[in-house]
């Protein structure tokens, strides 16, 4: 008899297993047929009574079909899960799966690793310096007047804080660099900088810059000279077209300005050279001997060279970027390329 109504159970149990539609119904079979309360429970309870020839036989066919019924529960369980993701949104792992963005560094940080590595190869170490500046180190320490146009409130963003800027140019840390690693120096700064100016092709109001210096015994044009035709050496692979102007910067004497040949128009004049073939890329001079007081040095000892290289032009040239808007625009569609 136990057995008999036992395969009867097991049996309408297994078909309604088998008839479910969803999980909630399988929960449905769950708690009608296995519940304490279900039939296979009272049955079960029948066990203990029975008499002890049976006992044993019946008790593993109650066991065999209590697996028999988790297995197909499971089972079907499993399948309802599988196919959920066609059926009402959840995940269907038989999908292929998303590619997913990865990222990829900034054209001017690749550009700037470059000259970083290339300077440390000459024996520069690589130093970086605040965003937010105050006047001294900005302007008052590079021995700028305090009625140059630079520090006027159209080239620079003045802070509310008094005395305070967002840094105009790399050279703020020529001073810091001084005052904490005192001579010889051989260091290079590389930085963002902000300008309070219109826009336009060649100008934004954030770009980048590459600034050099180096202070030690008897430094002289020769070794500015030098350093400055190897490093192009080294970032445009080839010897570059360079022409030298004297330039002037408060805080060189003599001061010169270098420029390349335009590489995104090879010298014909283009939007980016104002039509000229020719770029401003690497201005520089020798310290003046004010810096190198300011420095907390002797300038009758201590002489030094300084060069202040347009990084985001240099990223420009490099790539052949007509627009320099494009590099702090955030446009995936640009960035990618760099990849
Ligand atoms: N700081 C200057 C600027 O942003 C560039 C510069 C000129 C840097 C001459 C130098 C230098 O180190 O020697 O316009």
């Amino acid at each position: 008899m136990f057995k008999n109504d036992l395969k009867k159970i097991e049996q309408r149990v297994l078909k309604a297993i088998k008839a479910a539609k969803s999980e909630t119904d399988l929960e449905q079979v769950r708690l009608q047929h296995l519940s304490r309360h279900g039939e296979l429970a009272v049955l079960l309870k029948q066990l203990k009574d029975l008499p002890p020839a049976e006992k044993k036989s019946a008790g593993q066919a109650a066991n065999a079909a209590k697996e028999g019924i988790e297995t197909a529960l499971q089972q079907k369980g499993l399948s309802f899960q599988m196919s959920a993701g066609v059926t009402d949104g959840g995940v269907d792992v038989t999908m292929p799966g998303h590619s997913f963005l990865t990222g990829n560094l900034h054209p001017s940080t690749i550009i700037q690793q470059e000259l970083e590595d290339i300077c440390r190869a000459l024996g520069f170490r690589v130093l970086e310096g605040p965003d937010i500046e105050s006047e001294y180190y900005n302007f008052t320490a590079l021995n700028i007047p305090a009625d140059h146009p630079a520090r006027d409130t159209q080239d620079t963003f003045w802070l509310k804080k008094e005395g305070q800027v967002l840094k105009t140019h790399t050279s703020a840390m020529q001073v810091r660099a001084l005052e904490k690693y005192g001579a010889p120096l051989r260091a290079v700064f590389p930085g963002r900088c902000f300008r309070y100016e219109a826009t336009d092709a060649s100008h934004d109001t954030t770009f980048y810059q590459l600034e050099g210096l180096m202070v030690d015994k008897n430094v002289s044009i020769t070794h500015l000279i030098g350093v400055m035709k190897e490093l192009l050496r080294a970032v445009f692979g080839k010897d570059t077209k360079v022409r030298q102007r004297p330039g002037f910067f408060s805080f060189v004497e003599p001061g010169f300005e270098l420029d390349i040949s335009c590489f995104i128009c090879d010298g014909e004049g283009c939007s980016v050279c104002k039509r000229t073939g020719w770029v401003e890329l690497l201005p520089c001079g020798l310290v003046h001997p004010e810096v190198i007081k300011a420095g907390g040095l002797d300038p009758k000892v201590w002489s030094g060279f300084a060069f202040g290289l347009g990084l985001t032009r240099l990223v420009m040239m490099k790539y052949g970027i007509d627009d320099i808007r494009l590099l702090q625009g955030g446009d995936l569609r640009f960035l990618k390329q760099f990849g």
